[in-house]
């Protein structure tokens, strides 16, 4: 038997507890969904975040046109009438509508725009950029330079090319910068004498995941990846139900050529005083289908949540007539021949021109977000209705409102109970204590009623939606605990995921957040290292674990549950200690009597306050060491405000 050393010699000392696991009897099935991811453009999640566009407004699209822009030489205005930039708008192009005439009547140096990016734009020394726009020349020629500046306005890199024909093109060429920067502008001016029309000004790292062309910052899905998720959930929140109908996300909006994705305001634009974000609107250059492809890249089952016809009930509560929701269902059964239908089918056909022929085998769709009252229940019914009538295997996901209980969810449960989803999605934006004491929720569920997707749940360490709410190890360590209580309940909890997933260091509105990052870096939370360690260690069936015949659900603060893998054989052991001080926890492993080696990982600290930062991005990350269980008998030291994984290979 080994004592896994936990040097914590300054605390003082809880009792010993002593678990009893029983691992020849499995009990329930742990879905292979357990452990997933909640993604929502809140916190410039998307533009600004993982999609790695590094140009803000780069098609004149937002509400005020040269947002993001900057007219160059400062000193000379735009109307000067010898060199002129002006936005045309051409109705023959709804989705794109605007774009930027050039008139140069001089030679004048320096003359274009400067886009300022998302807080300036991530630069790393020697790697390799793809700067690109579309443009016609009506008079003469004119040759296009991008210049990569510091804050100081030393040059970092650039490229030029000449443009030419009447027709609109797209030009490309390849910065490889001189420095790395955090904060970089991007200088497009116009050399020569004459007139260019020019639009989707755009410059990506060609470093990107998977290295697809315009595609996603890598550093952030790895982190994603790493978490192994179970599913994604796409593409929220309440970005799903929009402040209006019209601010609604329209998935249908989202797919096709990346120049025809209508930009629309994003919801959290406006949604917090004490946090505006006027530039925050939604290219929607990760859309639908980069969605799914992700989802496929992670080995995750796609999640997509859908507006069934009622705008966000916080805000304007815009409501479809029952007799116009038609269009709304259609945008959910359409969805779903997107993703799975044949290369012949309308939307088949567009996922086939996009380049992904195969199906993307979706499962799961959700009706609504946070919605509540009859008007939801009645617009989930006919939505349910006509998805099952023409996909009797889709598995449909209800909303239960945003609250986790009182009067709202209890009517909520009770229209449920009668409609009987197959799942249900409930939200827990609550205190640590709320989690601790909830780690026993689903204990004593009514096993014949429906399913639970835990779709949307962080600990607030001040108060739901606190701008001073931090990613506490207190949260974390509580969240752990409440886990605990999902995973032994494995047979009614299929789903779970925290929320909300990303924020930008200096341009969020949301926290807290699963992982922060900044224009070059990005860190997980503890909060991410509880949720790493329950995905990469889910096991397939739970087995139980009692101390004194009881489930470990909080006494003195000790919390447990095991699984068994039984693709690889392994017994996963996890247990959180809540209490600021250190303890001894003895497991015996009935049924096991030859020595087994395996792994611990440990998250843990002294101070229950801590959290990491981007300056200091691991002052809480877990540790792994090896253990060995002999005799049937494995003993934990536990710190103080620890969250411990074993492994054992049977
Ligand atoms: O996660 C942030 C927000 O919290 C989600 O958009 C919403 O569903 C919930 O209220």
């Amino acid at each position: 038997m080994l004592a896994c050393s936990n040097d914590d010699s300054s605390s003082s000392e809880t009792e010993a507890a002593d678990l009893v696991i029983d691992i020849n009897n499995p009990i329930h099935e742990i879905q292979p969904t357990m452990y997933g991811i909640f993604f929502e453009d809140i916190n410039f999640a998307a533009d600004g975040g993982l999609y790695a566009e590094l140009v803000k407004n780069r098609s004149f699209e937002f509400d005020a046109p040269w947002m993001g822009w900057k007219h160059l030489p400062e000193t000379e205005t735009r109307f000067n009438t010898v060199n002129e930039l002006t936005i045309v708008r051409d109705a023959n192009n709804p989705q794109n509508p605007r774009f930027v005439r050039v008139d140069k009547g001089d030679e004048t140096p320096e003359f274009g725009l400067e886009n300022e990016g998302f807080d300036g734009m991530g630069i790393k020394n020697g790697e390799k950029y793809d700067f690109s726009f579309v443009a016609r020349q009506n008079k003469e020629n004119i040759t296009v330079k991008a210049t990569l500046i510091d804050t100081t306005g030393n040059i970092i890199g650039s490229a030029s090319t000449a443009v030419n024909g009447n027709d609109w093109k797209a030009y490309e060429v390849v910065i490889t910068p001189t420095a790395t920067f955090g904060a970089a502008k991007l200088q497009v001016t116009f050399e020569g004498v004459g007139q260019i029309d020019i639009d989707q000004i755009s410059l990506f790292p060609q470093d990107t995941w998977k290295g697809r062309k315009k595609g996603l910052r890598k550093d952030m899905v790895q982190l994603l990846a790493d978490l192994n998720p179970g599913f994604i959930r796409f593409p929220g929140g309440c970005i799903v139900e929009g402040r209006t109908l019209d601010q609604r996300y329209q998935w249908k909006k989202t797919v096709g050529p990346v120049d025809q994705r209508e930009t629309l305001i994003n919801r959290w634009n406006t949604e917090f005083a004490h946090r505006p974000a006027p530039d925050y609107f939604q290219s929607f250059g990760l859309g639908f289908f980069e969605y799914f492809q992700l989802s496929e890249d992670l080995g995750a089952e796609p999640l997509p949540i859908l507006s069934c016809g009622l705008a966000c009930q916080f805000n304007t509560s815009e409501t479809v007539p029952m007799d116009q929701l038609d269009p709304y269902i259609d945008d959910a059964l359409d969805l779903i021949e997107f993703a799975n239908g044949s290369v012949n089918t309308k939307w088949g056909k567009i996922r086939a021109s996009m380049g992904h022929p195969e199906p993307f085998n979706l499962k799961y769709i959700g009706v609504g977000n946070e919605q509540w009252g009859q008007e939801y229940f009645e617009r989930y019914e006919a939505f349910a209705k006509a998805i099952y009538t023409k996909y009797p295997d889709m598995n449909i996901v209800s909303g239960t409102g945003p609250f986790s209980d009182g009067e709202m969810f209890e009517k909520a449960i009770k229209e449920l109970e009668r409609i009987k989803p197959e799942l249900v999605d409930e939200h827990y934006y609550r205190t640590p204590d709320w989690f601790k004491e909830n780690a026993t929720r689903y204990d004593n569920y009514d096993r014949e009623r429906f399913k639970i997707f835990a779709g949307e749940y962080a600990a607030q360490s001040v108060q739901t939606a606190s701008p001073e709410n931090r990613n506490t190890l207190e949260c974390a360590i509580s969240e752990a605990a409440f886990m605990t209580g999902l995973e032994r309940n494995a047979d009614v909890v299929y789903m779970t995921s925290y929320a909300p997933l990303f924020a930008h260091v200096n341009r969020w509105q949301w926290t807290p957040d699963l992982i922060w990052f900044d224009n070059l870096t990005a860190y997980g939370t503890a909060n991410y290292y509880v949720q790493k360690m329950y995905g990469t260690n889910p096991g397939t069936h739970t087995l139980s674990i009692k101390r004194e015949g009881e489930n470990v659900t909080g006494k003195d603060g000790l919390y447990a549950t095991a699984a068994i893998d039984k693709n690889s054989n392994e017994l996963i052991i996890k247990v959180v200690n809540t209490l600021g001080s250190k303890r001894e926890v003895s497991l015996s492993l009935n049924g096991l009597s030859k020595a087994v080696e395996g792994t611990m990982t440990s998250l843990h600290g002294d101070d229950a306050g801590v959290f990491n930062t981007i300056e200091e991005p691991s002052k809480i990350t877990p540790s792994e060491s090896n253990v060995i269980a002999e005799n049937g008998k494995l003993n934990l030291q536990m710190p103080s405000n620890s969250f411990q994984v074993v492994r054992l290979k049977l």
